[in-house]
């Protein structure tokens, strides 16, 4: 194609990636009064149809209002006072309203990003789906180019700040240069397998997190008619080798008897494997280009941290690009990496914590499970520790 037929487009800030991260920005940029263009590399229908969190802290919930994004999730999001956590089939409840005074809700990540592509598509402004061969340049210069290939054609979008908000395999985090950028890693040696069906929850108003000498399990739900629940599986296990039966006989030994009792099996509508994974690239800026969300940082979903850190991440960015372009004061934009970076490593420790606490590792012996069974007392044998724990579930102030 010749270069004449290449789009052109101006904005303030481009926004590379259109999951959760990526569209909250736009949405408060906008509200500020910011122009922004999102550059997307998937369709609309394919971002939509994956299959993600489901916890959001209060203060997600407040940054999602007050991104004026809120209104589907105030009628439809099921608030949680407490989490249950299950150890050897006895199950305990950790009540965090009473302890914290927060709370935590459920609502699908799904759900939020069809609420942001729906505001976002109200103000009329560019998101570029199926765009191919994203490049970054310029993020030294006095203003960055985001060049890609959509359905209808080459485009380039100038712009002032670009923001990576492409999750973990994206092009932003590849194009800081590797002496720059520093990264640290923890793969686990088991993945989740996640199932999502039309049944009620067996507990709808906390999430059942489950130790046992099988592995780990989980109950949640995305609505009072559909429920997520989880296994710890072996890396090497392929989702052909669980059929749905398969996986509800594995998940009821694994919980207390009153939770199995209340689990309503039913045809899974998606199974899914997750690896589990810590990781953390530093720093989440580099001249015009600053990184948000998995861009940025992945954490095991054991604490349900992943979409509220993306969430804390967005929020803080989203200030600082606001002082930046109103009253061209640089201050937050320039500590926006150390300030991100400090509550990112908060919790990652608690999401690895939480991970090792709860799950079965393979070289697991007999005296790492008097230790897990040791720690859970520690937790549940003073109000201090649950409170501690439920401020860290609840969520950090941002
Ligand atoms: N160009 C444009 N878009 C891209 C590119 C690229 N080269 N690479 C990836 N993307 C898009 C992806 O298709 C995806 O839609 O960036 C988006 C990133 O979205 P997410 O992966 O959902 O990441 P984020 O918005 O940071 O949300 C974090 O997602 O994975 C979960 O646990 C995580 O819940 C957390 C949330
Ligand atoms: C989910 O609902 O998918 C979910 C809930 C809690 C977690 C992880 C995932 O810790």
């Amino acid at each position: 194609m010749p270069d004449s037929a290449s789009r052109t487009l101006h904005t303030q800030v481009a926004i590379v990636g259109a999951g959760p991260a990526g569209l909250l920005l736009a949405a408060l940029l906008h509200k500020a009064g910011i122009d922004s263009v999102v550059v997307e590399r998937q369709s609309r229908d394919y971002v939509l149809s994956r299959i993600r969190a489901g916890i959001l802290e209060q203060t997600s919930v407040d940054t999602i209002v007050q991104a004026g994004v809120g209104a589907r999730l105030m009628a439809e999001g099921i608030v949680h006072p407490g989490v249950d956590i299950v150890a050897g089939g006895h199950k305990r409840h950790l009540d965090m309203h009473r302890l914290v005074g927060r709370q935590v809700m459920a609502y699908g990540q799904t759900e939020l990003t069809r609420d942001l592509m729906d505001a976002r598509e109200a103000t009329d402004r560019p998101t570029l789906y199926e765009a191919q061969d994203v490049r970054i340049e310029g993020l030294l210069d006095s203003a960055v180019q985001v060049h890609g290939v959509d359905p209808q054609g080459a485009f380039t979008v100038h712009a002032e700040w670009v923001a990576g908000c492409d999750g973990f395999h994206g092009v932003a985090r590849r194009s800081i240069p590797a002496e720059v950028l520093h990264t640290f890693e923890r793969v686990y040696p088991f993945g989740w397998l996640g199932v999502l069906a039309d049944v009620p929850p067996a507990s709808p108003h906390a999430v059942v997190y489950a130790q046992s000498d099988e592995g780990f399990a989980l109950c949640s739900m995305r609505s009072m008619t559909r429920s997520r629940y989880y296994v710890q599986c072996p890396l090497t296990d392929r989702v052909e080798d669980w059929s749905d039966d398969r996986f509800w006989a594995a998940l009821l030994p694994r919980l207390d008897p009153q939770t199995a009792a209340a689990v309503v099996t039913g045809p899974s509508i998606e199974k899914s494997i997750a690896p589990l994974r810590s990781f953390v690239a530093e720093p989440m800026r580099h001249g015009r280009l600053f990184l948000a969300g998995d861009a940025a940082h992945i954490v095991p979903p054991t604490g349900a941290k992943g979409l509220n850190l993306a969430v804390a991440d967005v929020r803080l960015l989203a200030e600082a690009l606001i002082d930046r372009c109103r009253s061209g004061s640089a201050t937050g934009i320039d500590s926006y990496s150390q300030r991100a970076l400090q509550r990112i490593w908060r919790v990652e420790r608690f999401s690895w914590w939480a991970t090792t606490l709860l799950h079965r590792f393979p070289d697991t012996d007999a005296f790492s499970q008097r230790l897990q069974r040791a720690e859970l007392d520690e937790l549940f044998g003073s109000e201090r520790a649950q409170a501690h724990f439920a401020d860290q579930y609840a969520g950090l102030p941002i």
